[in-house]
């Protein structure tokens, strides 16, 4: 049997996954991408996982989708193989509970896209990022056309998708790909720190902030002002905002039941 090709570990309320390919930098190949699903699948499933913290072995986070196995694709094989990156991107985007991208190296092609996918991106001063498909004939197939240009704008994600030169972390976070930049050895720690954090906060407003903002992001804005108004509603039925509340009002420590 091949050996996992994510590792999926605890720590504390976090779940780590590590993409644990480095020998090909961590490239996404068909297994990886559905192992990604099988694992998402379980982080959903698991109540006690406040936030997943996604980063690569070795020297990349991942640098792109398999050239070896796409180099062999009929059309309508690629068309599939682009469908099943989507359906791993999907579910990672999908999770209730946050996704921090901690890009350790190179994050090219499919594996800028992956981080794409998460809800924010740490990195490393030493992480590349960069759609480089069009250096292979190719254009980006996991989304790169669509979230990239969602996180950056239309003009960078453009000079990064048509020109196909990588850039360094301190420019990904100029132009707001990357929220926050840590030395090499801080940045996992940094993540699940951040994780930590989000594991005391109420599980249900968190996960219902994230729904909303998610759900409302392509609304026309008074329907997105709806469906806020909406949820707050509904959050306000809700154990934990009274829970919460009444901590504040009280001095003292909540104790959220996701409830
Ligand atoms: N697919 C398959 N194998 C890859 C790979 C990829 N995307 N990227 C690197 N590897 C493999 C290399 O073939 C090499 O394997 P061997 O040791 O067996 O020869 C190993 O990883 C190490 O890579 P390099 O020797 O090339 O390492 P380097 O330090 O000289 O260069 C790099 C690093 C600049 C990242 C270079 O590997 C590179 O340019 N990789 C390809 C990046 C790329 O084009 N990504 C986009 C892929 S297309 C895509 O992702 C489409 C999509 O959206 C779905």
């Amino acid at each position: 049997m091949d050996p996992d090709r994510i590792r999926n570990e605890r720590r504390g309320s976090v779940a780590l996954l590590t993409l644990d390919r480095p020998k090909a930098l961590n490239s996404l190949d068909s297994a990886t991408l559905e192992e990604l699903i099988v694992k998402c699948g379980q982080i959903g499933a698991d109540e006690s996982v406040r936030a997943v913290v996604l980063t690569g072995e070795g020297r990349a986070f991942a640098a792109g989708a398999d050239i070896a196995e796409m180099r062999g694709l009929a059309p309508l094989e690629a068309d599939a193989f682009s469908q099943l990156g989507h359906r791993a991107m999907s579910s990672l985007e999908a999770l209730s509970v946050p996704t921090i991208a901690a890009v350790n190296g190179y994050a090219l092609g499919g594996g800028c896209e992956l981080a794409c996918a998460c809800d924010w991106i740490y990195a490393s001063t030493k992480a590349r990022f960069g759609q480089p498909e069009v250096s292979l004939g190719l254009i980006p197939g996991f989304g790169g056309t669509s979230r990239l240009l969602r996180r950056v704008g239309p003009a960078w994600s453009k000079e990064l998708v048509l020109g196909g030169e990588a850039i360094d972390a301190e420019t990904a976070q100029r132009i707001g790909l990357v929220n926050r930049l840590f030395a090499p050895d801080e940045l996992v720690a940094a993540a699940i720190a951040a994780g930590d954090a989000i594991a005391t906060k109420g599980p249900l407003a968190v996960a219902t902030a994230k729904r909303v903002m998610q759900d409302s992001q392509d609304a026309d804005v008074r329907v997105a002002h709806a469906i806020e108004q909406v949820a707050f509603g509904l959050i306000s039925a809700s154990a934990d905002r009274n829970e919460g509340m009444d901590a504040f009002l009280e001095k003292r420590d909540p104790n959220f039941s996701n409830k």
